[in-house]
């Protein structure tokens, strides 16, 4: 907690560390309140810098044992304790450090350094969470070899673990047991892990491709020991991707997995002992829902690699922090798309992208993929980082294309293995390997906002040619006022009559031209405005541009609603087919708020009704991406396309289309349904793309119907409820009844709770559906359940399931006009916030857009924020995410 007012750290002010440590013993006295750590390390004087230049050490919440320099005990005369740092002066030019400190790893409500959760001792280092377990430069470009002794009680603790391989484990007379693991790799101290508890342990092994042999080890509570085999299969899965798709073996003996409940993020790459949110490893068929399984396949391999990805080669500092998460979300997005239908996981990416990443964009706390300030790095986790960072490295794998994308990527392994790097590096390597310029792409990680792109076309039929002009503009953003050109690299196709791709030729083009006549090109924008004029075009071809998404750019292709229905059905990507989908909805949606806010009656198009209805009969196409198409865009994405954001429009609109899809398709939505239960009948659960695309198309067919209400689609929710062997079709079932008179939804409430009460996963839907069901008193009911005895303040988890959902995911009642919601958000974030600051920072997300709604909207969140920012002790990292809303 600060009272003074919080520094901002520069990019501009970066200067290297003064001292490098080249080795670190730690030892680990584990006891819940007092936790003793002796930390002994080699520091070297860097050449350059002075040799009075003092040794500074990050320190924060640890209380001050002794300091000795060679031996000899060090007098508070030559240090100074300031409130996050150590400073000593006058240190030799090489020396050894002894650092004694105590911490109270049951008493961290932040989970942040060196914590227990249910009982269990574990650790998160990342960013900055290293310097609450001892006085160390907890910054990544120092990097050191670690060395940890870990002593504890044996019948409490029968597991101990930490990064590398064990060394030495030995039970001495007083009954402790003194374990030590070694790690050979020079890591920075945010990669360090410690995990001492009783766990039940989950083996297996990987054999590399040069034919070692790797322990893989997944650690969880034993109550959880029936609930590992996808992550394992998940890891597994991962270590052979990257050996194939990068050429990148993994490099210790073992790999452990710990899977905990408290956790504050997804998960934590530390080497050699990945640190996890339970959510993202446990699952049984009758726990977790296909997005379960998704998430944890998605990220264990995420986390696996970081090991090249992060660990090997890491940040200089955090402003870098895109550099490993950017590049490894995008692994991450191509090991999916290689596992599982790779148009439904690219049509997951770009929704992800629009429901976070593009607000945060548009909002007071937009920042570049590599931001130039920040005052809490914790709150740069952000979704512009990873996902926005991810399609700044797709981007780049589009331009240069994969042969060359891969020269690039083994250039960087090949010149920055052991180092901790930048942004630019990583992007000269790319540019050095295939001696190109990138020099005006980089401008992707300086400049904020999401581009804006327009379309012109026009078809000269007596000369035959098809001129697409593209402009671009994008918007100030806080701190940057005026914008440079993005290089913005568009996937096009030309769809003839018959729906089938024409070839693109360009006007002054050798007919011999790398991309001359191909059926789908890349056409670069790299000025404001691009044209580009197409030959030999007889008759008018519809479009089909952006293709899979090929850019984070808002297009706006003008096209006719004709043009979108015969996209459609035709378009042969299908990312673009889901698109018009997509982008009709949001017209037709858009009309309806205009009809609804100027009192006129609202009726479904029929063409929309025709094109929805070809779809859902359509035998032919996949039925997960059937179900992809037919999802309506979410309210948060629709909020983002309305400059002034018309809560009960969005809501009104939504829920019309929904409904009269579900009445007027009634039989050929019941007709699916009944089908697609019918193939799953009798098989058992499996994670299997067709399987999940079933699953997924049923339970659409299922949210239609009980939009409509009528009593043969509530008939089956509740039956496909009441019968379901696996999570994702009980939930299916239970959506719909949630939504529903409490007649309906609080017996299937109940049972549900009964049924799974020990399962605290499953227990985190239970608040989770509750909080986002629409319902007249949905901010009283959030307060009840705030009370029920399952709840917790200490849980992100459970945090997230009620209060976050109910913030982010139930508009009606968030945004409630009263203002009632918004005064329950700000309690929420100071309670909050004196325990764990990084969840309440999180929580401060719903508000950032205070300024799109209505005046009187306006005045209530503003007056919410500002009655948080009044609080005497505020977190730097709710100070900055308040301060920078209201700015
Ligand atoms: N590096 C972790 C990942 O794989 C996330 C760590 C987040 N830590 C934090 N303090 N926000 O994405
Ligand atoms: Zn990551």
């Amino acid at each position: 907690m600060k009272t003074d007012l919080p520094k901002t750290i520069l990019l501009a002010e970066y200067a290297p560390p003064a001292y490098q440590v080249s080795t670190i013993d730690l030892e680990f006295r584990l006891d819940p309140h007092a936790t003793r750590v002796t930390a002994t390390s080699r520091f070297d004087r860097m050449a350059g810098a002075a040799a009075d230049a003092p040794l500074v050490l990050d320190g924060a919440g640890l209380r001050l044992v002794s300091i000795m320099i060679d031996g000899a005990p060090v007098g508070p005369d030559r240090y100074d304790q300031q409130e996050e740092r150590l400073v000593i002066r006058g240190v030799p030019a090489g020396f050894v450090l002894t650092v004694i400190t105590e911490i109270d790893p049951a008493g961290n409500t932040a989970l942040e350094g060196l914590y227990q959760s249910n009982g269990i001792f574990c650790t998160q280092c990342e960013a900055e969470g290293f310097r609450k377990i001892t006085y160390f430069p907890d910054r990544p470009d120092v990097m050191a070899r670690y060395r940890t002794t870990i002593i504890g009680d044996p019948v409490v603790l029968p597991v101990m673990l930490s990064n590398g391989n064990p060394v030495a484990d030995e039970t001495g007379p007083d009954g402790l047991r003194r374990i030590v693991w070694e790690d050979p790799f020079p890591k920075p101290s945010y990669l360090f892990a410690l995990v001492a508890g009783d766990l039940a342990l989950h083996e297996d092994s990987f054999t590399t491709i040069s034919g070692r042999s790797v322990a893989l080890r997944l650690y969880v509570e034993p109550r959880n020991a029936d609930k590992c085999a996808h992550a394992m299969a998940s890891l597994k899965k991962a270590l052979a991707w990257d050996e194939t798709a990068y050429g990148r073996e993994y490099d210790l003996d073992i790999y452990m997995i710990v899977a905990v409940d408290d956790f504050n993020m997804g998960a934590m790459e530390n080497k050699g002992l990945n640190v996890f949110n339970s959510k993202y490893i446990l699952a049984r068929p009758d726990t977790a829902t296909d997005a379960d399984y998704a998430g944890i396949e998605a990220v264990v391999a995420h986390e696996y690699f970081h090991n090249w990805t992060g660990n090997r080669i890491t940040c200089r500092d955090w402003f870098q922090l895109s550099l490993k998460e950017g590049l490894t979300v995008f692994r991450e997005q191509q090991f999916v798309a290689d596992h599982q239908s790779a148009a439904v996981s690219r049509i997951h990416d770009v929704r992800v992208l629009r429901a976070a990443q593009f607000p945060e964009d548009a909002g007071p706390t937009a920042h570049p993929v590599r931001p130039d300030s920040y005052i809490e790095i914790s709150n740069f986790y952000t979704s512009t980082v990873y996902n926005k960072g991810a399609e700044v490295i797709r981007m780049l794998h589009t331009l240069i294309g994969e042969d060359a994308y891969r020269r690039g990527m083994d250039l960087y392994f090949q010149r920055h293995d052991g180092q901790a790097v930048t942004c630019e590096d990583f992007i000269r390597a790319h540019a050095d390997a295939n001696d190109l310029d990138l020099g005006d792409f980089f401008r992707w990680y300086v400049q904020a906002g999401t581009p804006e792109v327009s379309v012109d076309t026009r078809h000269d039929p007596d000369a035959g040619t098809f001129d697409v002009t593209f402009t671009q503009t994008l918007a100030p953003t806080p701190g940057q006022p005026v914008k440079q050109p993005m290089v913005v690299p568009v996937r096009a196709a030309l769809i003839g009559p018959d729906g089938a791709p024409l070839p693109m030729m360009l006007a002054n083009e050798p007919a011999d031209a790398p991309q001359a006549g191909a059926l789908e090109r890349v056409l670069v924008l790299s000025d404001r405005v691009t044209r580009f004029t197409f030959m030999q075009l007889p008759e008018r071809p519809v479009p089909s541009l952006l293709r899979g998404f090929s850019a984070p750019v808002k297009l706006d292709t003008r096209a006719e609603d004709a043009d979108l229905a015969f996209l459609m059905g035709h378009d042969d990507d299908p990312f673009n087919r889901w698109e018009a989908a997509q982008t009709y909805a949001i017209r037709v949606i858009h009309r309806l708020i205009a009809d609804i806010g100027a009192g006129r009656p609202l009726v479904l198009p029929l063409e929309f009704r025709e094109a929805f209805t070809r779809t859902i009969t359509d035998d032919a196409l996949d039925p997960a991406l059937v179900a992809e198409a037919l999802t309506l865009p979410g309210e948060s994405y629709l909020a983002e396309t309305m400059s002034r954001i018309d809560v009960e429009g969005i809501t009104t609109a939504r829920q019309f289309v929904r409904r009269e899809i579900g009445r007027s398709l009634e039989p050929q939505l019941i007709a699916l349904f009944d089908r697609l239960e019918a193939a799953e009948a009798g098989q058992p659960y499996a994670f299997e793309t067709a399987a999940v695309g079933r699953r997924s198309l049923a339970n659409l067919c299922l949210a239609y119907l009980g939009a409509a209400g009528g009593a043969a689609g509530l008939e089956r929710a509740e039956r496909r409820f009441a019968t379901a062997t696996n999570m994702t079709d009980a939930l299916g079932g239970l959506l719909v009844l949630a939504d529903q008179p409490g007649e309906l939804s609080q017996p299937a409430f109940d049972a549900f709770y009964d049924r799974w009460k020990d399962e605290p996963l499953v227990v985190d839907k239970w608040f989770m559906v509750q909080a986002t069901a629409s319902r007249p008193d949905a901010l009283d009911h959030v307060l009840t359940l705030m009370e029920h005895p399952a709840f917790s303040m200490r849980n992100p988890n459970r945090v997230r399931s009620l209060i976050g959902a109910f913030a982010a995911s139930n508009p009606q009642g968030f945004h409630a006009a009263d203002g009632r919601g918004y005064e329950f958000l700000a309690d929420q974030i100071v309670a909050l916030d004196a325990m764990n600051p990084q969840i309440a920072a999180r929580l401060v997300g719903p508000f950032k857009r205070w300024r799109r709604y209505d005046d009187r909207r306006q005045g209530m969140m503003r007056a919410a924020l500002e009655r948080i920012m009044s609080r005497k002790s505020l977190s730097r990292d709710v100070y900055e995410m308040v301060t920078k809303s209201l700015a």
